[in-house]
């Protein structure tokens, strides 16, 4: 793949480079996407899984669900795609991740600043107290239970429920301050989040995408590269480090 001359200009003169990224950059790992081919959405209903009136019904299978998605998260590892973001931390002022997955990745691969728009699988809390346990959950006797008598629930965003407002709020920051704002691997059409790249857009940023597809926001960016996160990436930082040598 050939990286753009113009791109690693503006790399050059580059201070706040931002990362919004989707299921597509952990591809890769081992971790299934939800959209497109063999994505987890085309199986199974995100209704009745991803969506609290589903966890309340039902909460041992969304607990199950979860489980299993936990333990695929576990058994993986950052890619070269994550890797290469936190290594941009060493060659830019500002490096921001902001992020629709919950797999902790970005964290586990080194970068710093991430704001996490969905939540982390990691995390837990009471849905009654909003008590954090973020500990190793015992299910030895069902789904886990708060003191206070709640069930406790993955910290993950469901379809309908507002996004954490801090996270939010410093992904919509980052978007804004962006001079260069790269979109990997997400399909971009799940809604607050997928607006940060409007609102890059509109601030000015130079728009890189990086994808296996084009995508919702193909047609706005400034760059299209199509193609595995986990090499494009790495040719990118690689292609601006001959050029600043
Ligand atoms: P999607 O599954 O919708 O999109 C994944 C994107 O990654 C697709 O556009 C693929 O073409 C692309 N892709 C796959 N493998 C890739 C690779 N190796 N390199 C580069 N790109 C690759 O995932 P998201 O956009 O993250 O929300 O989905 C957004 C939200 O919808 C998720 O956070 C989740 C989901 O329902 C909640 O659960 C709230």
């Amino acid at each position: 793949m050939k990286i753009h001359d113009s791109l690693i200009e503006r790399l050059k003169d580059a201070r706040t480079v931002v990362f919004f990224t989707g299921a597509g950059i952990s591809a890769e790992s081992g971790i299934p996407t939800f959209r497109g081919k063999d994505g987890i959405w085309n199986k199974l209903k995100p209704e009745e899984l991803a969506n609290f009136n589903a966890f309340m019904r039902n909460p041992d299978m969304v607990w199950e669900w979860y489980n299993h998605r936990k333990k695929i998260i576990h058994e993986s590892e950052p890619n070269p795609a994550h890797l290469t973001i936190a290594e941009m931390q060493n060659y830019f002022d500002d490096v921001i991740v902001v992020t629709q997955n919950i797999d902790n990745l970005h964290r586990r691969a080194g970068s710093k600043k991430i704001f996490e728009l969905h939540g982390n699988i990691e995390r837990n809390y009471c849905v009654k107290c909003k008590k954090q346990y973020n500990e190793e959950l015992d299910f030895s006797e069902g789904v886990p239970k708060c003191e206070c008598g709640g069930l406790i629930r993955p910290d993950v965003v469901w379809f309908g429920e507002v996004l954490p407002v801090d996270q939010f709020k410093g992904g919509e920051e980052a978007a804004m301050n962006a001079d260069i704002f790269f979109i990997v691997g997400t399909s971009a059409v799940v809604y607050p989040a997928a607006g940060l790249v409007y609102t890059a857009k509109q601030s000015g940023a130079v728009l890189v995408e990086v994808n296996l597809t084009e995508s919702e926001v193909t047609a706005i960016v400034d760059y299209s590269y199509l193609g595995k996160a986990g090499e494009i990436l790495p040719q990118i930082l690689q292609a601006y480090k001959d050029a600043v040598k």
